[in-house]
C-alpha cells in the first residue's frame, strides 16, 4: 500500500503543475489546464478498465463495471489562486487508487467523480459540478457566463441533464485534507466528519467620493476605503466574540486604487460560517447594520449583494458510522469532527447518503502552496477506504 500512497501523492503533485499561472497552482472552472487533468486521470481510469467521460458540467466521471447500487467517490478538480497540491484533487486521486487497490476483489460498482468547480473562483459561483450531478444547477446560474464557458470548453449546456446521477446509489464518500489544525494538534492521521458548517458568501460595496488626497480636508471626505477598513475591523471583532463563528473579508477591490486619490468605491467580499444557520444569519444581519451605521456617519453609500447561502449539512449517520468502524478496524483512533471548510459532500448529502474522511493537514495549512499530506496518512486513508468499500 505504501507504493500506492506515494503514487497518490506524486499524481497530486504532478497535477498541481497543470495551472493557468506559471510557477503557481491556479486552476478554475473549465480553464485550459483542466484538459490536462482530465487526460492524466482519464488515462489512469481507462488503464483500470473504467468507463471514462466528461459530462456537460466538465465533471470527470470514471465508472467501473459491476451490478447493484453504485458507490460514488469524489471531490473537486479546481483550486483557489496560488493553491496547494491536495485540496480537492486528493479526494479524486484516492478514489482511483482505491479502485486500483481493490482490483478483482471489488464487488461494488464505483464511480469516481472529479467535480469541475467547487471553490467558485471564476464566476463567484461554487459547487457547479456537484450541483449538476444532483440536478440543482438552475438556468439563472448558467446565465452568468457559465453557459458560455461550458460551450467554450467544447461542451453543451443542453446536455446538463445527462450529468445527473441516474443510477441506484449506495452512497457518496469524499476524502479531503482537513485544511485546519485540529488533527495535527492532536497527532491524529484521520478525522471522521459528522457535519459541515453552513456558509454565507456575499459582496459589500462602499460608494464614497473620489477626490484629491492633497487638497481635500479630512473632515470633508467621503472615503470609501476608510469606511471599508472600519467595517472590516468590526467584522473581526464580532467573529472574535463567538468561538463558533468564522467571518472573513478575503478580497477587496478599490477604485481608482491610486496613492494620491481618496477611494471613491470599494467592493469587499464577506464569508461567514457557523454550524448554526440561525447564528450565521444573525451575524450577517449584524454586519449589514454595522456597515449601514458606518456608511451613514461617513456619508458613504453601502450596498449588500447576497451570494451563497449554504445551510449547515450533517453527514449520513449510518454511512458515517460505517466509516468510523472502518477507521477503528484499521487500528486508527476514531476522531469525529465538524468541517469548517465547505465541500461537495454538502451538495450531495441532501440527495445521497454521504460521508467524509479527513486526512491531517500538517501545520493546519491550506489554500496555500505549502499545503501538504503525510504519506503514512494517505496509506491509512487507503486502508480505511478498502474496509469501508467492502462494508458498503
Ligand atoms: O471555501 C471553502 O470552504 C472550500 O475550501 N471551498
Ligand atoms: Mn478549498
Ligand atoms: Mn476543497
Amino acid at each position: 500500500m505504501t507504493d500506492l500512497a506515494c503514487k497518490v501523492i506524486d499524481m497530486c503533485r504532478q497535477i498541481a503543475g497543470f495551472s493557468e499561472e506559471p510557477g503557481r497552482t491556479t486552476r478554475t472552472f473549465l480553464s485550459p489546464p483542466m484538459r490536462e487533468v482530465h487526460h492524466a486521470l482519464g488515462v489512469w481510469m481507462s488503464a483500470l478498465g473504467m468507463q471514462v467521460r466528461i459530462d456537460a458540467a466538465g465533471n470527470l466521471r470514471g465508472t467501473t463495471g459491476g451490478a447493484g447500487p453504485r458507490l460514488i467517490i469524489g471531490s473537486h478538480l479546481d483550486t483557489v489562486p496560488n493553491a496547494g497540491a491536495f485540496d480537492g484533487i486528493l479526494g479524486v486521486v484516492l478514489g482511483i487508487a482505491l479502485v486500483e487497490a481493490l482490483g478483482k476483489a471489488r464487488v461494488v460498482s464505483i464511480e469516481v467523480i472529479g467535480f469541475s468547480e467547487e471553490e467558485g473562483v471564476r464566476f463567484g459561483v461554487p459547487f457547479i459540478g456537484s450541483r449538476a450531478v444532483v440536478g440543482t444547477l438552475d438556468e439563472s446560474t448558467l446565465s452568468r457566463g457559465i453557459g458560455a464557458a461550458i460551450r467554450d470548453f467544447g461542451l453543451n449546456p443542453a446536455d446538463l441533464d445527462e450529468a445527473r446521477l441516474s443510477c441506484d446509489v449506495a452512497g457518496f464518500l469524499e476524502f479531503h485534507i482537513e485544511q485546519g489544525p485540529v488533527l495535527d494538534d492532536l497527532g491524529l492521521r484521520l478525522g471522521v466528519v459528522e457535519g459541515i458548517l453552513g456558509q454565507s458568501r456575499m459582496r459589500v460595496t462602499f460608494h464614497g467620493q473620489a477626490n484629491h488626497a492633497g487638497t481635500t480636508p479630512m473632515a470633508l471626505r467621503h472615503d470609501a476605503l476608510a469606511a471599508a477598513a472600519e467595517w472590516i475591523s468590526r467584522v473581526e471583532c464580532l467573529a472574535l466574540a463567538d468561538r463558533e463563528l468564522r467571518a472573513t473579508v478575503g478580497a477587496i477591490e478599490v477604485e481608482p486604487n491610486a496613492t494620491n486619490v481618496i477611494a471613491g468605491k470599494v467592493r469587499a467580499s464577506l464569508d461567514v460560517r457557523h454550524w448554526s444557520d440561525e447564528q450565521r444569519h444573525r451575524a450577517v444581519e449584524a454586519l449589514f447594520h454595522e456597515a449601514q451605521e458606518i456608511g451613514a456617519r461617513r456619508k458613504v453609500g453601502v450596498e449588500f449583494e447576497k451570494g451563497l447561502d449554504q445551510t449547515a449539512t450533517p453527514m449520513d449517520r449510518d454511512l458515517t458510522a460505517r466509516l468510523a468502524r472502518a477507521v477503528g478496524a484499521a487500528g486508527y483512533p476514531v476522531h469525529p469532527m465538524m468541517s469548517g471548510a465547505g465541500h461537495d459532500a454538502m451538495i450531495l448529502a441532501p440527495h445521497v447518503p454521504s460521508a467524509m474522511l479527513f486526512l491531517r493537514s500538517p501545520g493546519g495549512l491550506s489554500h496555500h502552496p505549502d499545503e501538504s499530506v503525510i504519506a503514512e496518512d494517505v496509506e491509512a486513508a487507503l486502508e480505511v477506504g478498502m474496509r469501508f468499500v467492502r462494508d458498503v
